[in-house]
Formats: structure tokens, sequence, C-alpha cells
């Protein structure tokens, strides 16, 4: 059954008016989440009827799994709003059914669960997905795994993760869009919609986004630790992609496990009551992350758990997952006076409020014999996303695509050429490795009844394998036509706390493929991995490379049709791609120094006994110069793109003006494909120094091979805003530059002013 609520769209919000007056609730305005007077009265209703322990009740998240009766008793009495980490839909029905028809008031429970990058179907980790610069083929993937996850009972998902990272050894990088906020935003909003649905019905799963905030930016890039963003790069940065998400109907947001200057994100009233609750709007709930209210403890901002709790309650935070404080302590601190029960109140609104809104009470129980899982429309959504992640790196003398035709041995190599758990990546509970399709299980198909042999020598068991030679694969590389490598990075280092120190391929892999390249023939690489991996040292060993993340369940066929030209790539990198680990950070949007890097001197240069001086030099590293490997949004095709004719329709524009951008896109090689334009702006003086450029706005073009097309794009003046020194935000006047191309370096400039 469809309920009536619909996500708030700008006509809608007009509409959904909702004020503190007719509800008696604390909405302040237009909800975020699109409630209504009629479910405010609802909320307003349940709540005059529970008793305080039913209220701290629903503030408590519990992570089940294993026998009904372990948790029965805890449901039955009120105790839990929300569950996570049970996926069985037998069961969960039978714990929703507890709540629903054995507690005093029958309130449903709301079943979290990690649903990352799919559920059944696994898609390519949010960076690859990020890699697409196609937020409709976001928002499809996140609809596929909603579909498949409510259809066993999780209708909330703790995704979409927003964290700005521009530090690869951050194992979570995987998790997330990468180091731009304006990409980051545009999937927010992708994923957000595409969870939730158009419309909020029995396959709709609230969206969570997290973590908040500045989780990414972990010192050193080790997992959980301290931040130290100001306000203003909080603002600039960090906080736009969580708007956009809210803005987009988010129901929740998770608070992040970091200390940020000092102040765990748990217990920061700023960020949380102030800039979400009152700045935002937001009246969707707040959970924690797992623990993170006691990890205060370890913080030494909480002395105790009843201190944490009253932080955390006082900062704004509505649900605890797993540290039972509010459950344990809530009651003390309202008896004690250091909680009020308004407070307590509101946070169960905001619970009650999305619990209405999915249809919780109405549509409590799924039919276990409608499960959705692996269906042929969803596995194609999957490959399609894959096919559009893959970012082509490396294309030497057009050996890629591979003509089958010309082809009569193939060598399949590597320890991510049939590693099916491997290739789905991280934060996969649900995927099955049965039924993902590796590289080699994909080529075997293609080639079955075809002349051509498939030769597999995997070289390396795993990726952290190393070994002292390959005779084996080195015999089988000198009869092969080509050799097609799979390298990369098993799932289990990325994600949560697996971050890395080192960037090179792990194990006996760069020893493998120098190995491969000294049999002559060609070799195509392909690397699944869970970050940008410093792979400066293998270009070399390789003909063709293909970057490819952890592509899940339809890797396998979605590369086999990119490496025979079924399909061209298009991805382009969602963050820049380093060198060397010492670059760490290396950004694409970084201010300027008063010394741009000028092409100077480099290490091998220098004569002896060189004169000591800091005249003339600029910012960079002696022995790495001050260049990325691959800048942000790079990615080759087989065809080739011409930029050119780029115009503005003025010369002048006034805030409220939108800049219509045009130029032309031609192809002007042999293949039929799609590029991603981009087009960036430098804001050239301003109140504070500014990025010496920042994504405003990108578009895929299809183009047939030798078509020309103009583009145009829209840019609001107003996206040109930002926190200047008087912690206002607005557009300065003044010069602006903008430029577009088919990367960061964008070549093509204009100039203009906003007065
Ligand atoms: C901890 C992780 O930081 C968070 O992202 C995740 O959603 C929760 N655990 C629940 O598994």
């Amino acid at each position: 059954m469809k309920s009536l609520y619909i996500i708030p769209s700008a006509l809608l919000a007009a509409v959904l008016l909702v004020t503190s007056s007719c509800s008696g609730s604390s909405l302040k305005g237009t909800s975020t989440i699109g409630s209504t007077p009629e479910v405010e009265k609802r909320i307003d209703a349940l709540l005059s009827k529970m008793t305080l322990e039913e209220k701290i009740g629903q503030m408590n998240q519990l992570s089940v799994g294993g026998p009904v009766e372990n948790y029965a008793e805890a449901i039955r009495s009120g105790q839990v709003g929300s569950i996570l980490n049970d996926v069985d839909p037998a069961r969960l029905n039978e714990l929703q059914k507890i709540a629903v028809e054995q507690s005093r008031l029958g309130i449903p429970l709301i079943v979290g669960r990690d649903v990352i990058h799919g559920f059944r179907t696994i898609f390519p980790i949010p960076l690859g997905i990020a890699a697409t610069f196609d937020p409709d083929l976001a928002r499809e993937g996140a609809r596929v795994a909603a579909r498949e996850a409510t259809s066993t009972g999780v209708r909330w998902t703790f995704s979409p993760m927003l964290d700005i990272a521009r530090d690869p050894r951050w194992g979570r990088i995987a998790e997330g869009s990468g180091e731009d906020t304006f990409l980051d935003s545009e999937m927010a909003k992708a994923m957000v919609r595409g969870y939730q649905g158009d419309i909020l019905d029995s396959t709709s799963m609230a969206a969570c986004v997290k973590h908040f905030v500045g989780y990414g930016a972990a010192e050193g890039g080790r997992d959980y630790n301290s931040t130290f963003i100001t306000e203003r790069q909080l603002r600039n940065f960090y906080l736009p992609p969580f708007k956009a998400g809210i803005e987009a109907g988010a129901m929740t947001v998770m608070t992040s496990f970091n200390d940020n200057d000092g102040v765990p994100s748990t217990g920061n009233k700023f960020v949380v009551d102030e800039v979400l609750r009152d700045e935002w709007n937001f009246d969707g709930f707040v959970v924690t992350d797992w623990d993170s209210m006691g990890e205060m403890i370890a913080h030494g901002f909480a002395s105790d758990r009843k201190h944490a709790a009253e932080l955390s309650i006082n900062a704004g935070v509505d649900m605890d997952m797993m540290t039972l404080g509010f459950l344990g302590e809530l009651k003390k601190l309202v008896e004690e006076g250091k909680v009020k029960v308004s407070q307590i109140d509101n946070s169960v609104r905001n619970i009650l409020r999305v619990k209405f809104l999915l249809g919780l009470f109405e549509n409590p129980y799924v039919d276990p014999s409608k499960i959705e899982a692996y269906t042929e429309e969803n596995l194609l959504a999957a490959r399609k996303t894959v096919e559009e992640s893959v970012i082509l790196l490396k294309n030497d003398k057009g050996t890629l695509p591979l003509n089958d035709k010309s082809i009569r041995t193939i060598l399949v190599t590597g320890p991510m050429a049939d590693a099916p758990y491997e290739q789905m990546g991280t934060w996969v509970f649900d995927g099955q490795a049965e039924h993902t399709a590796t590289p080699l299980s994909a080529l075997r198909e293609k080639f079955a009844s075809t002349p051509v042999r498939i030769v597999y020598e995997p070289g390396l068991k795993f990726t952290r394998e190393s070994r002292q030679s390959y005779p084996e694969v080195s015999a089988a590389a000198r009869n092969a036509d080509v050799i097609l490598a799979f390298l990369g990075e098993e799932a289990i280092l990325s994600g949560e706390a697996h971050c890395l120190a080192d960037l090179n391929l792990i194990g006996g892999q760069s020893a493998l493929l120098e190995e491969l390249h000294k049999s002559g023939k060609p070799v195509v690489t392909v690397v699944m991995a869970g970050r940008p991996l410093t792979i400066e040292r293998d270009l070399p060993n390789t003909d063709a490379l293909l970057y490819a993340f952890h592509p899940g369940t339809m890797g396998g066929p979605a590369i086999t049709r990119l490496l025979f030209g079924d399909v061209v790539p298009s991805g382009k990198t969602p963050i820049t791609f380093l060198r060397t680990v010492g670059q760490v950070p290396l950004y694409y949007n970084h201010n300027n120094t008063g010394r741009p890097y000028d092409n100077n001197t480099l290490l091998g240069d220098i004569p002896l006994g060189a004169a000591q001086t800091s005249l003339g030099n600029t910012s960079y590293y002696l022995d790495y110069g001050a260049y990325p490997l691959f800048p942000f949004g790079y990615g080759l095709s087989y065809t080739t793109f011409s930029y050119s004719d780029l115009s503005l329709d003025k010369k002048q524009y006034s805030e409220d003006d939108t800049i219509h951008i045009s130029f032309r896109l031609s192809n002007t090689g042999n293949f039929d494909a799609e590029e991603v334009a981009q087009v960036y702006v430098r804001d050239m003086v301003g109140s504070v120094t500014r990025p010496v450029k920042e994504l405003k706005a990108f578009r895929r073009v299809p183009l047939a091979k030798g078509e020309s097309r103009t583009v145009t794009i829209d840019l609001p003046v107003k996206d040109l805003a930002f926190w200047g020194l008087d912690m206002e935000y607005g557009v300065e006047s003044g010069e602006f530059q903008l430029m577009v191309g088919g990367d960061s370096r964008a070549f093509m400039k204009v100039n203009f002013t906003v007065k």
C-alpha cells in the first residue's frame, strides 16, 4: 500500500507548511522531511499517552541478531525504538509484531542497516559511484538498494556518507564521494532521493546523512582521529553536502566519532543544535554513531555515561546507537533537573515523525515471499554503474579496446581476477559472493564457444601475498597475445578502521606486473581498490590501465565490456591521485600560496654546495614537485574530445542573475562515447583567500564519433556564495574566472565580474 506522504519539493514545501501554532510541535516552518499538520497531530496524540520510560525507550537503538527471545522483553516493555543488524524478514516480522501487538502503545520499530552501496546487488563503492559523475545513476542505484532492503524489512539505511576526504590513507575514503564539495552534494541529493523514493511508500528507506561532521578530515588519515577544521572551512567545504542532503529530504543524520577542535560531534551543540536544527530547520532525527556517546568518556569530554548522555541530549541528539546511555541515564538526569522532559519530548517527536512518514504504523510487516534480490533489472543497473565509473588512466598506442578478432590467447592474472568477495569492497554485509561475476568468469563466458583461449594463472592468491618469482605466469605470458592483470586491494584493506600508511600496490603485485611487462606482450592492468593507490611506479609496466575501484556484483561483465569496447570508459577521478603518499593532502581546490609553484628546480638539478636562498622559490616538494599523478576530474576515453568556443552571455552579472555558459564539445576520435564536461570558477580576490578553482557544474555529454555539439550550462550567480571574513554567507563583488574542460586543469578560460 502506498502511503499518502510525499517528499518535499520546492512546490510542495509551500503546501506542506507546518507551523508551531497549528501542531504544538517543535516545527518552526516548513518540515524538511515532509511532515503535515495531520502527522503532527498524530505525534502529539501518541506522545500524550507515553510514560517517561516509554519516551526514553524510543530513543534507544539496539543491535540484534540471533533468537528473537533475546530481545523480546526489551521491545515488549517499550525500551527499544529501533534495531539494527538483522535482515531476516521472518525474524524482523516477529520482532515488529512484539512491538506493534504486544507493547503497551504498539509503536513500530524502525529497522536500520548499513546499506552502503547496495543491499544484495552490490554497486561500486561510493567513491566509484562518484567517479561516474552521474547523479541519476547514483539515484537509481540507491533506489535498487532501497527496494531490495525494504523487501526484507529494513526501512532505514546509514547512508549516504558525505564526509569530504583529502587523505587516501583514511580507509573510509571508499565510502564517500571524494574530495569535492559540489560533487559530494550532487551525489548526496541523488542518493537521498533514491533511498527514500519520490513518494514515501513501503519501498522507502530513510536515508541517514553521516558522519556529522568533519570525520573525513581525521588527522593523519587514521580513523576516529581528531579533526581541526575551522568554522569557515566547515561551512565552506564540509557542511554543504549535508545541507544538500537535508534539502533533498534526508530523514536522519548520524553524528561522527571525531572531536573537532576539542568537541566530539555527539556532544557538539554548535553543529547539531545550532546549525542543523536552528539554521537548517531539520526536523527528522539525529542518531549517534555506534557508541559515540560512550566514547566521549575516552575522549576525555564526559566523565561517565551519565555525563555523556547529558551532553548528547543537550547537543540535540535524539537516538543513542549502542551506548545505552539514554536508556540507562536519562530518567536520572530528568530527576536531577539536568535534562528537561520537553527536550525528551522533542526527540521523541522527531523519531515518531519519521516512523509515521515511513508508514510504519500502517505497514509494519513485510511479506517474506516477496523478497527482491538480484533481479535482471537490478543487475543491469549495477553493470551500467560500473561501466560509467571505471576510469581509463593510461592507454598507450590505443591498446584498448582489445580486438577479439585478432586475439587467440588471453592470459588472465592477478589476485583480483577471480575474487568474488573482495571485488564487492567494504561495507558489504548482505551481498553474496556466489552472486558476484568476476572478470575471470565474465571473460570465460564471453569466449565460451569461440576459438579464444583464456589461460588463468593468478600469480598471487591474494593481494598481500609476495613471491620470489613467477615462473608459471611468465611462461603463460610469453604464449599470450594479451595479458590482463587484475590487481588492487582486498575488501578488508579499506573501510572503517582500515587505514594504510603506504599506498603502493600491496604485496608482490608490483613485482608481478614488472614480470609480466618483461614478456613484451601487451599488458592491460585493471585495479580494483577502495582508494586511489599510488600507482606511479607501476605505470611503466603496463600499456593500459583501468581503475575500477571495488566494482561490486557486476564488476566482471562491466569490465569485460569496457575492455572489448562494447562500452567506452567515461569515469573521472573523484579525488586527486597522488604520486606518493608524502603528498597528502593534495587537492585541486586549494588556496593559492603567496608563492605559487613555478616549475622550480627539483632535487637532481640542485648543484652541490648551492647557495642557500629562499628567493625565487615556491610551494612544492624538491623530490616530487607540486603536481599529482592524475588531477581531480581526470579520465581518458577510447576517443578524443576537443573543447572550444567558450562564451558567457554577459561580462557582468548581479547576484540574482544566472550565467549562461556555452561551449563547443567535439568527439574527434573513432568511438561514440560520453564525456563529463566540467565547469570551474575562481573568485579572483575575496575578503578571505579563495580556492584556485572550484567545481560548480558538470554535464555528461554523449557524442557520436565526429559529432560536435554546443553545450549550454546555466550557473546561478548565487552558487558562487561563500562564508567570508565576517562569517556572512554571500557572493562578493569583483572579478571571477570561469574554466571549462575535461578535468580540473580546465584550460578554456573566460573572465566575468559580479556587481
Ligand atoms: C559505525 C560506523 O561509523 C557507521 O558508519 C555505521 O553506520 C555504524 N557503525 C553502524 O554500523
